[in-house]
């Protein structure tokens, strides 16, 4: 199995500056390619990931760098209840590597597998929900979350004879432009991304230091719309400046970065990738 290639780390790393001495909440531990980089370069880390598969690497990571480093096993949509204040909080959304190319996950429609999809290992799987969900509930989650114009007829298709398996589930697509982002959407919101990530980003400003930066790495156009107006909002961009705005922590915007042609001739999956930040300024 490919191990995960960071996605935008020297942008992050280069937007971060010296991180020695920082304490930084990385919400998307992973392969800990990002964490690695803040601990080696003398920050001390938060890290969370909801995926136990990770475990192993964050108790090696533990081993290695002792007090600088904690673990947690939530959802980073939990951040909030931390009582801490950080220096950076970072974000590196979607799935690893790990996660796509290990085909037990059956996220996957290059390998025959249980239709799985649960980034947690826990709760129902993709196959129990396409029980539970109404045709119409699977119509618009294709048409939300992956554009999928012939979205009705797959989700009739789905109900009909409910797919048990990635290739079950891939050989009801007519169209094989379709198939990826069928995957896609259905891993969506299976897995509440975006819920978690709208969560999760309403705890950032009271977790951020004065001159903290908060830095998101997208890889879904929604995801980024998501990010780009709630950094707006913060930074008063979308708000009427006639209304009072005191109470209100102040940001400013970053500037934003996507990969250069080299990182996604190295690594395919930075195509889609951008990165946006914010500086919480007092
Ligand atoms: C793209 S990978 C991060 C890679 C990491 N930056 C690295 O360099 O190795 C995304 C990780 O975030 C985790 N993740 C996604 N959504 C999450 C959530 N809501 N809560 C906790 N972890 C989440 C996934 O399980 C996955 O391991």
């Amino acid at each position: 199995m490919m191990k995960h290639i960071p996605v935008l780390l020297d942008a992050v790393m280069d937007t971060l500056g010296n991180v020695h001495g920082l304490r930084i909440l990385d919400a998307t531990f992973g392969a800990g390619g990002y964490t690695r980089a803040f601990l080696d370069g003398g920050a001390s880390v938060v890290a969370f990931d909801r995926d136990p598969n990770v475990f192993d690497d964050a108790n090696f990571i533990k081993h290695q760098f002792g007090e600088r480093f904690e673990f947690v096993a939530r959802p980073f949509s939990t951040m909030g209840e931390l009582n801490d204040a950080f220096d950076a909080i970072v974000f590196d959304l979607g799935i690893s590597s790990m996660q796509i190319d290990n085909p037990e996950r059956g996220f996957s429609f290059r390998a025959d597998a249980a239709l799985d999809m649960r980034m947690s290992g826990a709760g129902p799987t993709i196959c129990d929900m396409f029980e539970q969900w109404s045709a119409g509930d699977i119509a618009k989650i294709l048409r939300e979350y992956g554009d999928v114009r012939p979205a009705v007829a797959i989700a009739n298709a789905i109900k009909q004879k409910v797919p048990k398996t990635t290739f079950e589930l891939r050989d009801l697509i007519h169209n094989p432009r379709d198939v990826a982002p069928v995957f896609q959407a259905l891993r969506i919101a299976l897995n509440d991304e975006m819920g978690e990530l709208e969560r999760a980003l309403m705890a950032v400003p009271d977790l951020l230091k004065v001159g903290g930066k908060c830095i998101c790495v997208t890889f879904h156009s929604l995801e980024d719309r998501i990010v780009k107006n709630t950094f707006r909002d913060w930074t008063g961009v979308a708000g009427d400046p006639r209304l009072p705005n005191v109470s209100r922590p102040r940001f400013e915007l970053i500037r934003a970065r996507t990969p250069d042609k080299k990182e996604i001739d190295r690594n395919s999956r930075a195509r889609s990738a951008h990165m946006r930040g914010v500086v919480k300024s007092y």
